[in-house]
């Protein structure tokens, strides 16, 4: 299958071909989406909770950034590389924000993302050459300003929502992520927008579905409504390292055959 580049992300849709994206942050699950055949691998931030033990993606650095970015770019070849640009890297200053995109693209990167409302910064990252997609709704870096984990967009917000959506991708986005908005709100702005919409708990009209690694594998200890476990390989790896120790108290391991 061709590589997948941030300008074919619109032929996707065009072509009315439903975009898969999963998060992914070190050499073992880039691999695992790699063989799977995903189109687009999100270095999300989100590895502040699934990974660094964060209550939120608050605390994330962009060295974090860097660090996860160039072990995923070391094994994605096919899918479409993109790395968000985590909270305070880019909100300051349209300067700040292209300084940020640029480090993680010389880590690997091939588009950023970055959540909210900010046209100015999409435009001067875009004219210094890196894709950048956009990102909508339930934004989890403005989680104090929300309140809490909690769908955005209902009722009057809906119209900012799909303004908000029409200026990100008038400043040049090339995919809008849409994270908890009502579906049918998502489908009203997959249908005004030409770029392709991904979304994550916004219903089955986006051109794409995101989804945590950690979520669909069944590494998180809770399940959310738009979580779908496809394995339980967190319950598995517990398995498997009891028979691991069991094994070794008993003296069953190592035999002759792991010995020199
Ligand atoms: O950080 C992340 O994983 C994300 C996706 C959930 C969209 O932003």
């Amino acid at each position: 299958m061709d590589k997948v580049t941030a300008p074919r992300l619109a032929a996707f849709k065009a072509e009315g071909r439903p975009i898969v994206c999963v998060t992914a942050y070190d050499v073992p699950t880039a691999r695992a989406a790699e063989e799977a055949g995903v189109d687009l691998v999100l270095v999300g931030d989100s590895l502040g909770n699934v990974l660094l033990g964060h209550a939120n993606t608050l605390p994330v650095s962009l060295e974090d950034m860097v660090v996860h970015t160039r072990a995923v770019a070391s094994v994605c070849r096919r899918p479409l590389l993109v790395t968000d640009l985590p909270f305070g890297s880019y909100q300051a200053s349209v300067e700040e924000s292209v300084r940020s995109a640029v480090a993680v693209a010389k880590a690997g990167a091939e588009a950023v993302k970055l959540e909210g409302d900010y046209p100015r910064q999409i435009d001067a990252i875009v004219r210094a050459g890196i894709p950048v997609v956009s990102h909508l709704g339930m934004t989890p870096q403005s989680v104090h300003r929300f309140g809490g984990f909690r769908v955005q967009g209902r009722g009057e917000q809906a119209e900012q929502v799909v303004a908000a959506a029409c200026r990100l991708q008038d400043a040049g986005a090339c995919a809008l992520v849409l994270e908890l908005v009502p579906a049918e709100l998502a489908g009203e702005i997959t249908d005004r927008l030409t770029i392709p919409t991904i979304g994550i708990g916004a219903g089955p009209a986006c051109d794409g579905q995101i989804q945590v690694w950690h979520d669909v594998l069944g590494f998180t200890p809770e399940t959310f409504r738009h979580v779908r476990r496809y394995a339980e390989l967190g319950a598995a790896a517990v398995g498997a390292l009891r028979a691991y120790a069991e094994d070794v108290r008993a003296k069953r391991f190592p035999t002759k055959e792991n010995s020199f």
